[in-house]
């Protein structure tokens, strides 16, 4: 890491995902030693009035420690320090800019190397005023280096307009290299092994295809419904809280072609094509549900139509991948939790076992529980009879490696910030062409011309996305 003084300011610093995901990422940095030297210091800022020590007790019990790093706590939650006031008011800004300016004076940071990092943990609807409040009182000042470097989360906007605008406020105020756009995906282990496994194994070049692959299916599945969060989900659905973003990237990484470097700029300029690439979806590729039970929460209106499931087919208009359905699928209040890519190739020509019922080769790439990457492949079954069986080859990470902990997304982003890497992190124009696909079938759901289906909660889904899943190619194997 750079050195020089380091402020890091997290708003909203009282709220639940500052509580479960913000802090506990930088107190596993801090343990890790990324955040130890005596020039780091955290701001935690938000409305409500609390002391130093307040805010500290609120967000200790989401850091997970033990008896062995009880001296580690204690030290992270002293360079924790709190200052309250309003997200469109200059007073709390100006308190905010005295407290990280007075820390660094005291760690001699007056050559302007003195980095600030603010982390917005809050509602979209705020970013705007926050980011001019920050912009006019609270950036570094000095033109001797160090920089201001802003992290928002999604959702960035709700359709192609309100995210443009967003994006246009915020651009207004800082330079695209200063804003990080989270999707707390990309900073998962086996999404980021994805660019590895297609462009540094030859096995894959040359079927990555048309050719050779009938169809790719990306899944995100959850085994509990919107539990608390009612309010804000039916706002959304779940296009725009999962397909839209995380499950549009992991597509984005199947699909694009070898960028020319690993540098960030290269990897989004590919991740931008094929997104453009990417063909009006059609409503009958297009299977929403909702669970039963979903509009009991108080804060869902009775009649709600927001999708908590959906599948959706993306097809891609290029030389590489013209005909091969991309099968986008999530859900909530689903019968499992697991997120995961399955590659399916076409069959064998000319199948000389007469085989092929059992199943077609898969390559699966398991992003969570139990990370895993396995290949389905059909082998003589072992004894005296010529017959066949399918099996896999299996590189599940439990096994592979023991004793190496896999980071936790936010962790890895954050420290992504703090280094200046925005590989991980949504460009503008990405985000631009993530709605330019989804906002004309989302404006039609809005409006009630696509209706979801009740699902029961803990099954499958609506089985009407089974069928669709058949009708576009998949069949179905056994075992894995
Ligand atoms: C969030 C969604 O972005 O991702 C949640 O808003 C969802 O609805 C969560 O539960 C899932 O994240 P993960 O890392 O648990 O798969």
């Amino acid at each position: 890491l750079e050195t020089g003084c380091l402020s890091i300011v997290v708003l909203g610093a009282s709220g639940d995902l500052a509580k479960k995901k913000t802090f506990p990422a930088l107190f596993n940095l801090y343990r890790q030693g990324f955040l130890q030297s005596n020039e780091v210091h955290i701001f935690g800022y938000a409305r409500t009035k609390l002391s130093d020590d307040e805010l500290r007790d609120r967000i200790c019990g989401y850091l997970s420690h033990g008896k062995e790093n009880a001296e580690d706590l204690t030290k992270f939650l002293h360079l924790i320090k709190y200052v309250s006031g309003s997200y469109d008011d200059e007073e709390g800004f100006r308190s905010l800019d005295k407290a990280i300016s007075e820390h660094e004076v005291s760690r001699n940071s007056t050559e302007g190397s003195a980095r600030r990092l603010f982390y917005l943990a809050l509602p979209p609807s705020v970013y705007p005023s926050v980011c001019k409040m920050i912009k006019n009182y609270c950036t570094n000042k000095s033109d001797l280096g160090g920089w201001t470097r802003i992290v928002v989360e999604k959702p960035f906007g709700k359709d192609l307009a309100s995210a443009e605008q967003l994006s246009s406020q915020i651009g207004e105020l800082f330079d695209e290299p200063q804003i990080y756009r989270i999707d707390h995906y990309l900073g998962k282990e086996l999404v980021q092994n994805l660019l590895v496994l297609r462009f540094a194994n030859r096995f894959f070049l040359p079927l990555w295809n048309r050719d050779n692959i009938d169809n790719v299916q990306i899944v995100f599945r959850e085994d509990f419904g919107t539990e608390g969060r009612g309010g804000y989900f039916d706002e959304y659905g779940i296009i725009r809280d999962i397909i839209q973003n995380h499950l549009l990237q992991v597509f984005c990484l199947i699909a694009m072609e070898k960028p020319i470097s690993i540098k960030p700029e290269h990897i989004r300029d590919e991740k931008v094509k094929v997104l453009q690439s990417v063909v009006p979806i059609k409503d009958e590729e297009v299977v929403l549900g909702q669970y039963e039970g979903y509009t009991e929460d108080p804060t869902v209106p009775d009649n709600s139509n927001t999708p908590t499931f959906a599948t959706v087919i993306l097809r891609i208009h290029n030389e590489r991948w013209e005909g091969v359905p991309f099968i986008l699928k999530a859900g909530k209040a689903l019968n499992s939790r697991k997120a995961e890519v399955r590659v399916q190739f076409k069959d064998v020509p000319g199948d000389i076992f007469r085989c092929q019922k059992q199943g077609r080769n898969e390559f699966v790439i398991r992003l969570q529980p139990l990370e895993a990457i396995y290949m389905k492949l059909t082998v003589k079954q072992p004894g005296l009879e010529m017959s066949t069986a399918q099996s896999e080859l299996d590189l599940s990470y439990r096994q592979r490696y023991q004793g190496i902990t896999i980071p936790e997304a936010y962790e890895r982003l954050i420290l992504d910030t703090i280094r200046g890497d925005q590989q991980h992190f949504v460009r503008r124009d990405e985000l631009k062409e993530a709605w330019e696909i989804f906002t004309p079938l989302l404006h039609r759901i809005d409006r009630g011309e696509l209706k979801a289906v009740p699902y029961k909660p803990g099954s499958r889904g609506p089985t009407e996305a089974d069928e669709l899943l058949q009708r576009a190619g998949y069949v179905q194997t056994h075992g894995y």
